[in-house]
């Protein structure tokens, strides 16, 4: 694992440009970052791109995983990378200190608008890990954008999947748009959480009658969607791209 990585993650602090030390926040744990790297390992990915740059966690552990990757690329997308209240331009300075720079492409953009101008360029990704703003709306866009510019068979992964506007949203791409699972974090939580016991309820809801299961909480009433996504428990999602978008103009699914 790259050395500025490993530090970050044993210490739990990182250092501004002016060589202050801060206590890390908001960023992917040690465990996510591996799932994040198996998956580019496996999919071996030349074009990735990411929203959320934060102190630079997540975009280490990709880039860390991209290096064993010929002309692999990685783009980064954060509005308040450089804001002196927020990241203080550490996760750009800790990529560089990596010896990453030459891989990336930054923009210091809201993602509805640096993403849209990729896709009139024309770009396409093969990997999208998206965990920038997490109000609903913020997260829908991000996909619908990233959707274009991935290729079938690519892989989009979404942090948080617990928080509940991100949890909609993965029940939407699921029952809505040609992607199917391709697998969660935690991957097997069932036995040691109180998941489990909300698993079983799922399991026992989804097989009520349609009347019966109109009088459980909306929650309860998607068993067999959630259950798909590994909820409630599943903090990561990484979703494969089956198929180029053919729904009819009017289609809707509910979710
Ligand atoms: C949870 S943090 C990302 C943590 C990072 N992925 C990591 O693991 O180290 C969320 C990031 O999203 C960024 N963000 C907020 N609004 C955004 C937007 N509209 N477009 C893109 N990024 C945004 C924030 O500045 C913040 O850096």
């Amino acid at each position: 694992m790259n050395r500025v990585l490993e530090d970050i993650l044993r210490t739990g602090y990182t250092k501004t440009v002016d060589g202050e030390s801060i206590k890390i926040n908001s960023n992917i744990s040690r465990e996510e970052g591996g799932f994040l790297q198996e998956i580019i390992n496996e999919l071996k990915p030349t074009r990735t791109l990411e929203i959320g740059l934060a102190y630079g966690v997540s975009a280490l552990f990709i880039c860390d995983a991209l290096a064993k990757i010929p002309s692999a690329r990685h783009v980064i997308i954060d509005p308040c990378q450089g804001s002196q209240d927020l990241w203080k331009g550490v996760g750009l300075r800790n990529l560089t200190v990596a010896g990453f720079q030459d891989m990336i492409e930054f923009y210091e953009q809201p993602s509805h608008i640096a993403l849209p101008r990729l896709i009139s360029e024309g770009r396409e990704i093969d990997f999208a890990f998206i965990d920038g703003a997490h109000a609903f709306d913020y997260a829908l866009v991000d996909f619908f954008c990233v959707d274009y510019l991935l290729r079938t068979n690519g892989v989009v992964v979404f942090d948080d999947t617990g928080m509940p506007a991100i949890q909609r949203l993965c029940r939407f791409i699921i029952t809505n748009r040609a992607y199917t699972v391709l697998r969660y974090f935690p991957y097997n939580n069932e036995a040691s959480s109180k998941g489990y016991s909300k698993r079983r309820l799922f399991k026992k809801a989804s097989q009520l009658s349609p009347v019966a299961k109109r009088v459980f909480k909306y929650e309860y009433a998607k068993p067999e969607v959630d259950l798909s996504l590994g909820l409630p428990g599943s903090q990561c999602i990484a979703f494969r791209k089956n198929a180029a978008d053919t729904r009819a103009w009017n289609f809707y699914h509910d979710f």
